[in-house]
């Protein structure tokens, strides 16, 4: 049976950051409670302009690049999100718009900060049965634009950006090894987004409610947090044969650094053995885990053979851990002249779209 690889990774993290200093001077809080309560000290904010969308279609880009493999191969594209473009059409439609990949088929998966383990889990299921040879697996989230910023007790805990992974389908000697999902739906009211969905359609009454923001309740989504990241990766290590001693890197959600260091205390991994970067982004839901991914490649922390641990928790609620054999080398450097191709073929992609979109309005008469 084949496994689906890591072959390739990539990021995109907004130019605008939001300090703890800033956020004191927009609500009652300040630098030292943020850093000692959840050991974030800056996030990243989305332009006006830039949209989960238009981030996983630059971390898609990148991943695709170091995977040395043409959009037009790709033959799924999963987009884990809680911040979608639209309710419909989705994201990933956007996306494999925008990328040229005219063969993949597209679909979002909503499963809040655990999406990406599960698109990981159902994008590796789909290269193992030989369903698809090629997945793009992307973990994107404009959360600032569902953050109620006057809300202190959320405001302070979230940031944007997004990542991505290319799976494809190679030798059963590594890549994907298991993975566990959980989901427990009477806790949904203790995280979510109330307004606009079918139960309370966006209304006068929903807006002045503050509906379309984040309600949170921050203790009981703690103690639920701290419960499950230890009982899912023993799970998932078991199913993989493997036991701690094994994992080489464990990349949690990025929600709390209390949070981390509670799991970690109760599985008994050293600090050295985990990957965080929460303190420079915050919580970026889909997209905490897949930017971990890429920065821990990136600064040389996984070498072939490496047993790699991906946790989420979140909104649902929901619970997964995925286990990874790393197969992949660093890759040579991209030559110039291939660069060059690259770009051009999706500025093509880019002025093929808005052709198409420019004609239909022209077609139909609207503006
Ligand atoms: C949100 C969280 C940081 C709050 O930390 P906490 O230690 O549990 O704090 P509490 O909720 O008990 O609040 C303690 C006090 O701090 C206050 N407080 C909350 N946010 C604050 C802020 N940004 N600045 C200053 N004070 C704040 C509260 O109002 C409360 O004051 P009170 O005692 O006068 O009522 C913490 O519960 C948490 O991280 N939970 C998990 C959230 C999460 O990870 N969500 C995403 C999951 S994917």
């Amino acid at each position: 049976m084949p496994r689906a690889h890591v072959v390739g990774w990539g990021k995109y993290i907004p130019q605008k950051v939001l300090t703890n200093d800033d956020l004191s001077r927009m609500v009652e809080t300040s630098d030292e409670w943020i850093v000692t309560r959840t050991g974030i000290r800056e996030r990243r904010i989305a332009a006006e302009n830039e949209t989960t969308a238009t981030m996983a279609v630059q971390a898609a880009r990148q991943a695709l690049e170091v995977a040395r493999i043409g959009p037009e191969k790709v033959d799924l594209i999963v987009v884990a999100t809680a911040t979608p473009d639209y309710l419909f059409p989705s994201t990933a439609c956007l996306v494999q718009d925008a990328l040229g990949a005219t063969r993949a088929a597209a679909f979002d998966l909503a499963a809040g900060c655990t999406g990406f383990v599960y698109a990981l889990a159902v994008a590796a299921a789909m290269v193992e049965s030989g369903a698809v040879q090629t997945a793009l697996v992307v973990g994107s989230e404009t959360l600032s634009r569902i953050t109620d910023w006057t809300d202190r007790n959320t405001c302070v805990l979230f940031g944007d950006g997004a990542g991505a992974v290319v799976l494809r389908a190679g030798p059963d000697s590594g890549g994907v090894l298991a993975s566990v999902l959980g989901a427990d739906g009477s806790g949904s009211d203790l995280l979510m987004l109330p307004g606009g969905g079918s139960r309370h359609p966006a209304s006068h009454q929903t807006v002045a409610n503050r509906m379309h923001s984040i309600k949170m309740q921050g203790r009981d989504v703690f103690r639920f947090a701290v419960r499950v990241i230890p009982m899912v990766t023993r799970q998932a290590l078991e199913r993989a044969g493997l036991t701690l001693d094994d994992v080489a890197l464990f990349i949690p959600h990025q929600a709390n650094g209390r949070i981390i260091e509670s799991a970690l205390r109760d599985l008994k991994l050293p600090p050295e053995k985990v990957y965080g970067n929460l303190e420079r982004y915050g919580n970026t839901s889909a997209a905490s885990i897949p930017i971990a991914l890429c920065e821990a490649v990136e600064e040389g922390r996984l070498r072939p053979g490496d047993v790699v641990v991906c946790v989420g928790f979140g909104a649902g609620l929901t619970w997964g851990a995925t286990v990874l054999r790393w197969t992949h080398p660093q890759p040579a450097p991209v030559p110039a002249w291939r660069q060059f191709l690259r770009r051009l073929r999706y500025a093509l992609a880019a002025i093929r779209s808005w052709l198409r979109h420019r004609w239909w309005r022209v077609f139909t008469g609207r503006r």
